[in-house]
């Protein structure tokens, strides 16, 4: 139909030579109305669609690859949502304004698992905001048809979407384990194991199930997440404020038992202030045989004082 209208302004303009031109800026007639400003080469970079980086590749459960694609969008207020799974999160304002604000809100970039469940989708690296970067939460709920359901912006750029599916509906549909591959269902049993076995403590356990899923590709390692974002990246790895203290304590911890690992051995330390240049620890060994190995573990039992 748009094609056959600008084939007949072209007619019109060839039959006519003297308001050629006019005819065809007429002819740019846009669909939505924030396509206008999309489009203006004008702009600033920033308020026109450009993705950072490309998504990660598709994963978790099987039968949600078929999501991979499609695209699924909201209307609410004055914006449209769209969420494109495995892909991207925009945001478009539906006016008439030649300076329509579109933007990317996420781009796919890895799981949230907890309980050995995935939880939802994290779409990062989307438009700056301030010093950040936008990012999306999509929560995968049972519903009768697959559609975006609802989005909200709980903090300042951190958007959480709810995404309704009948393929998440099955009480199994979201658990981690059967979607792995053989070999890393077995790293897995053999985790289990070690854990009954006393050989690694539950917080070992965490920590190698961590490595795991990055290997599935399910998370992202702190350094992948961090190669693209300018500024507040590593507050990403703490969601909550739970988690956070968690890390600290475990850190606080581990502190405590390397200091007193050198101390044991006689090799002196100075305050993590002062340490910017590593060579008051790097050279220094222990001064006798009976050095207990420094493993780099803190999950392995031995090494716990
Ligand atoms: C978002 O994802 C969709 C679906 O894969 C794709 O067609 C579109 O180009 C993407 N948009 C951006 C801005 O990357
Ligand atoms: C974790 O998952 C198990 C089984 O899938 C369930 O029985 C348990 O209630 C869940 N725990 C939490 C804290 O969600």
């Amino acid at each position: 139909m748009a094609a056959r209208l600008a084939g007949f302004l072209l007619l019109l303009g060839l039959a006519a030579p003297g308001p050629a031109p006019a005819a065809a800026a007429k002819m740019k007639v846009v669909e939505e109305p924030n396509a206008f400003g999309l489009n203006n080469p004008f702009l600033p970079q920033t308020s026109r669609l450009q993705p950072k980086r490309d998504p990660s590749p598709v994963s978790g459960p099987a039968h949600l690859f078929r999501l991979s694609g499609k695209c699924f969008s909201l209307v609410e207020s004055t914006y449209k949502y769209e969420f494109c799974p495995f892909h991207n999160v925009t945001q478009h304002e539906q006016t008439f304004r030649w300076n329509a604000y579109s933007g990317i809100l996420g781009i796919w970039n890895e799981w949230e698992i907890s309980n050995n469940t995935f939880r939802g989708m994290w779409m990062r690296d989307g438009d700056s905001c301030r010093s950040r970067s936008r990012q999306s939460k999509v929560e995968l709920t049972c519903g009768k048809s697959s559609r975006l359901a609802h989005v909200s912006e709980p903090s300042t750029c951190v958007y959480a979407l709810t995404f309704e599916t009948p393929l998440v509906c099955h009480p199994h549909s979201l658990l981690v384990y059967p979607a792995l591959p053989p070999a890393l269902q077995q790293r897995w049993d053999q985790l289990e194991q070690d854990l009954a076995d006393e050989l690694i403590t539950a917080q070992g356990y965490d920590k190698w199930l961590r490595v795991l899923f990055e290997d599935a590709g399910y998370l992202k390692t702190p350094e992948q997440s961090e190669s693209v974002l300018e500024g507040g990246a590593k507050d990403l790895a703490f969601q909550t404020l739970e988690s956070c203290r968690e890390a600290h304590k475990e850190l606080a911890k581990e502190l405590r038992r390397l200091k007193s690992v050198l101390t044991q051995h006689g090799i002196p330390y100075t305050r993590p202030a002062e340490t910017s240049s590593s060579e008051h620890v790097g050279p220094k060994t222990p001064p006798d045989g009976t050095a207990e190995p420094l493993r780099g573990d803190p999950g392995l039992r031995g090494n716990t004082l």
